[in-house]
C-alpha cells in the first residue's frame, strides 16, 4: 500500500481543501492512531491508520463529483450560513455525497459556480498562482464610455489593490444601462463590482459566464450539472494540487 501525505487524505475524504487540510493539522484537529500529529509532510498508510478529525474518523470518498450551478442571486456560497440565508447546497440536495463551493460568488451575483467533493480538485482550482481567468456579463447603470473600458484594460484602484490589467468590452449601451464583459485572472472581494465602481459606474447585475475555458452555456438558472471529463482536464490541466 502506497503511503500518502496526511493533508492529500484528508481532503480526498470531501471534508474540504488540501490547504484547509494543513490548518486543521496545524491547530491540532487531527490525530493519526489517537496521537494529535501537527507538523506537516506525515505520510500514512490508508489501509492500516486511523485517522480523526475533531474526533471523528474520516475515510476517503470513493467516488468523486464535479459539478457546475448556474446560481441565482439571492443565495450564498457556504455550506451553511449563520443568518439563515438560502445556500447554494439547497440547489444541488439531490446531489448524493458532501460537495461544496469551489470558489465564491457573491449572495447577489449569479452564473457558473463550481462545486466538489474532491478536496484537490478544489486546492487546484483556487490555488493563487493557478492563474484561472473568470468572465462575467455585468449590467451597469449609463452609458459607459471607452475612456473607462480603458482604464479597466490598464487596471484600476478599488481602495486596498490596484487590479492587474483585465480583458472588458462593451456588449451595448444605452443611456440607461450598458453590458460589459469583463474577464480577471484575480479574484478579490466583490473585484468586479468595485473596479466597475471605481470608473464611475456601479453594477446593477452581474453573471459570471465562463471559469477558464469551461462555460455556463444555455444551463437554466438555479439547474447543475455534471462537469464532463474533457472538461476537468481543461480546469486542472498542469495546475498544482492534481
Ligand atoms: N466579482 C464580484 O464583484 N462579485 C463576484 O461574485 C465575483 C467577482
Amino acid at each position: 500500500m502506497e503511503l500518502i501525505r496526511l493533508q492529500k487524505y484528508i481532503a480526498e475524504s470531501g471534508i474540504t481543501s488540501r490547504r484547509k487540510a494543513e490548518e486543521l493539522i496545524r491547530c491540532g484537529r487531527v490525530k493519526v492512531n489517537g496521537l494529535a500529529v501537527t507538523e506537516m509532510g506525515v505520510k500514512i498508510n490508508p489501509e492500516a491508520d486511523e485517522i480523526e478529525v475533531d474526533g471523528t474518523l474520516i475515510k476517503p470518498e470513493a467516488k468523486k463529483y464535479y459539478i457546475m450551478l448556474n446560481k441565482p442571486a439571492g443565495y450564498i456560497t457556504t455550506t451553511s450560513d449563520d443568518f439563515d440565508r438560502p445556500t447554494v447546497m439547497e440547489l444541488t440536495s439531490d446531489v448524493h455525497a458532501r460537495i461544496y463551493p469551489v470558489g465564491r460568488l457573491d449572495y447577489d451575483t449569479q452564473g457558473l459556480l463550481l462545486l466538489s467533493n474532491d478536496g484537490n480538485f478544489a486546492n487546484a482550482i483556487m490555488h493563487p498562482g493557478g492563474n484561472l481567468k473568470k468572465t462575467y456579463i455585468a449590467n451597469v447603470k449609463g452609458l459607459i464610455s471607452i475612456s473607462a473600458i480603458k482604464k479597466l484594460k490598464s487596471g484600476v484602484d478599488i481602495g486596498d489593490y490596484f487590479t492587474r490589467p483585465a480583458e472588458a468590452e462593451i456588449i451595448s449601451g444605452t443611456e440607461r444601462e450598458s453590458t460589459v464583459k469583463i474577464t480577471i485572472g484575480e479574484g478579490r472581494k466583490r473585484q468586479v463590482r468595485r473596479m466597475l465602481e471605481a470608473v464611475g459606474y456601479p453594477v446593477l447585475r452581474l453573471k459570471r459566464v465562463q471559469i477558464g475555458a469551461v462555460m455556463l452555456g444555455n444551463l437554466p438558472e438555479g439547474k447543475w450539472r455534471h462537469l464532463k471529463a474533457a472538461e476537468i482536464d481543461l480546469l486542472t490541466k498542469g495546475k498544482a494540487g492534481k
